[in-house]
């Protein structure tokens, strides 16, 4: 099965719910959403507010969470405000990284680990017991709009050979219908797509074109 998450981070901020509402209407189920912290990665973005208003608005709709921060104890937050899966960074703190796991476990919420595209694959093995997906990073992470990384096709082959055919193995960064099209052959099942979801033509459109190219 694969699965569309689009990236909010390209939608319309002053249109946020309406966009989201078109992309629901189109038949996703799951939302990622981007937290920026201004030193893991330059760039800043939403906090847990975001996260409680949609869970509201959508409870039945899976909201995933991609951490892009140093301080890990931001977890806390966004597990309160109601988050079903939340995904960090191990390049933010390798040592904490099983502590982190055990923490989402023990609050119900499902949980990923992320690789950016320096990091080694193989550095999830150790982790796979407690994981519920694998992020690989298809760009360095930070901002919307840059372009597929294409190293990360071997990368992928790699990762689907260590974690078997059936893990959930997620890419984030510069997919479209060609490059997820890529990314899906080399093992990938669940697509990030932001500025190919967000502001170009009918969301609803663009859903489909991408949900056709994998
Ligand atoms: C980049 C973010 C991505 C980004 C994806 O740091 O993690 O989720 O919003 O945007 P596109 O699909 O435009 O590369
Ligand atoms: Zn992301």
């Amino acid at each position: 099965m694969k699965l569309i998450a689009p990236s909010i981070l390209n939608a319309n901020n002053l249109k946020l719910g309406q966009e989201i509402d078109q992309a629901v209407q189109a038949g996703i189920k799951r939302f990622h959403i981007d937290i920026m912290d201004g030193h893991f990665v330059p760039n800043l973005s939403y906090g847990p507010q975001l996260v409680s208003d949609f869970k509201a608005a959508y409870p039945d709709i899976t909201a995933e969470i991609h951490l892009m921060a140093n301080q890990l104890d931001l977890i806390e937050k966004f597990v309160a405000a109601g988050c079903d899966l939340l995904e960090f960074h191990y390049e933010a703190a390798p040592d904490q990284v099983d502590h982190w796991l055990d923490y989402l476990h023990e609050h119900g919420v499902k949980s990923g680990l992320v690789l950016n595209p320096d990091t080694p694959v193989d550095t999830v093995k150790q982790f796979l017991p407690k994981l519920d997906q694998i992020l690989l990073m298809t760009v360095y992470p930070g901002f919307g709009g840059q372009s597929f990384l294409p190293e990360s096709v071997e990368r992928l082959h790699q990762l689907r050979q260590l974690v078997g055919p059936d893990f959930p193995v997620e890419v984030d960064g510069g997919i479209n219908d060609q490059t997820g099209r890529k990314a899906s052959e080399a093992g990938a099942n669940v697509f990030v797509a932001g500025s190919y979801i967000f502001g170009k033509n009918e969301i609803a459109d663009q859903v489909k074109e991408l949900t056709q190219a994998l």
